[in-house]
């Protein structure tokens, strides 16, 4: 086991054990590779750098109390990174061959699986990449790289759990173009979030909050994450097509229907969030982080705020986010009953 301080993770990468390689030529993966080295021998044709022609995606790995390992919806990640291949045009893992690799790649990096108790967990990250080089604008279909590696993280603010955030609207910044890409997990949709993302950081926010990007009328989703309220007793969350479909938000709507709860998939302005409980941002590396506050401005980097919404009492974490972070990470640690089979036990 490594000795890592486990409370003080943070959300960022650190090499351990193994990666996990295998490549698709002539209509076949070749046999998945694991090699120490975290680097990668490449073309510096690769159309993963020129024309970002790569996804991927990210899941975690929980050590439970019971001391059993978990590994949550990897069944869903895998459906994601098929519909991302098949908008990008690339050959994609099947499910199985996914989830394996998945199941390898904890197992042989369990050294830097938390111990159970420090909010912390193991991060799975599988991303394919071209490897043949090509300047053409063409899909690739031979010479397509899949990997996974891991690493362990804590919390995405480097913070404790349920700590709030402050979050601004980017009016003038899209994170991703009507009836684009937004809806799935590819590389280049990132990049196109990172100067907003990075003037919102350079003004004390925690994170953008982007509007449909057609209208600018109705909430979308932040940088890199979906968009809950609670108001009363209902879940609401964007109904887009341009916001990525998160698997914690699906599984938060399933557990917001479980404690009976009415769940609202709607679209709805940022007008209405005037009325909302609480608000938060949930995903993977998320979980669910509370907002305190999204400020409207005229744009992004303007120093006037056009109005201030704010959520739960003296800043802090509501009730209800409370209540549905403790059932999900619950599940998650083996605490509560896996009534909908989410998790791989190893
Ligand atoms: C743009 C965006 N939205 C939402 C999410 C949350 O998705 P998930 O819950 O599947 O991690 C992520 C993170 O993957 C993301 O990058």
């Amino acid at each position: 086991m490594s000795t890592l301080d486990w409370n003080s993770l943070g959300f960022n990468y650190r090499k351990t054990n193994t990666v996990l390689t295998t490549v698709y030529r002539d209509g076949k993966w070749s046999p998945v590779k694991s090699q120490n080295e975290d680097k990668i021998n490449l073309t510096v044709c690769s159309p993963s750098y020129h024309y970002g022609m790569s996804c991927f995606e990210g899941l975690k790995a929980f050590r439970g109390k019971d001391g059993k390992v978990r590994i949550f919806r990897a069944d869903e990640n895998a459906a994601r990174m098929k519909s991302s291949c098949d908008f990008l045009g690339l050959p994609c893992p099947t499910e199985e061959m996914f989830t394996e690799m998945c199941i390898q790649a904890v197992k042989e990096n369990l050294d830097f699986l938390p111990p159970y108790g420090h909010n912390a967990s193991l991060y799975i990250r599988p991303i394919i990449i071209t490897t043949d080089p090509s300047v053409n604008l063409v899909p690739q279909t031979d010479g397509i790289m899949f990997m996974v590696f891991t690493f362990p993280v804590g919390t995405y603010s480097g913070g404790q759990v349920l700590q709030t955030i402050k979050t601004v609207v980017g009016r003038d910044f899209d994170r991703a173009a009507p009836h684009g890409s937004g809806r799935f997990k590819v590389c280049g949709n990132y990049a196109g979030a990172m100067f907003a993302e990075r003037e919102a950081v350079r003004m004390g926010y925690g994170d953008v909050l982007f509007l449909d990007p057609a209208t600018h009328t109705y909430i979308d989703e932040f940088s890199s994450a979906n968009f809950l309220g609670i108001k009363g007793n209902d879940y609401i969350t964007p109904l887009s097509d341009s916001i990525l479909p998160s698997i914690t938000n699906k599984s938060l709507c399933q557990i917001a229907e479980d404690i009976g709860m009415n769940v609202v998939r709607k679209k709805f302005t940022l007008d209405e969030i005037e009325e909302f409980d609480e608000v938060g941002e949930c995903g993977t590396a998320a979980v669910i982080t509370p907002v305190s506050v999204v400020d409207d401005k005229p744009t992004l980097r303007s120093n006037t705020i056009t109005k201030s919404y704010a959520f739960g009492k003296n800043g802090e974490c509501g009730p209800v986010c409370r209540k549905l972070y403790k059932h999900l990470t619950g599940i998650q640690f083996g605490l509560i009953q896996d009534i909908h089979d989410w998790c791989i036990v190893l």
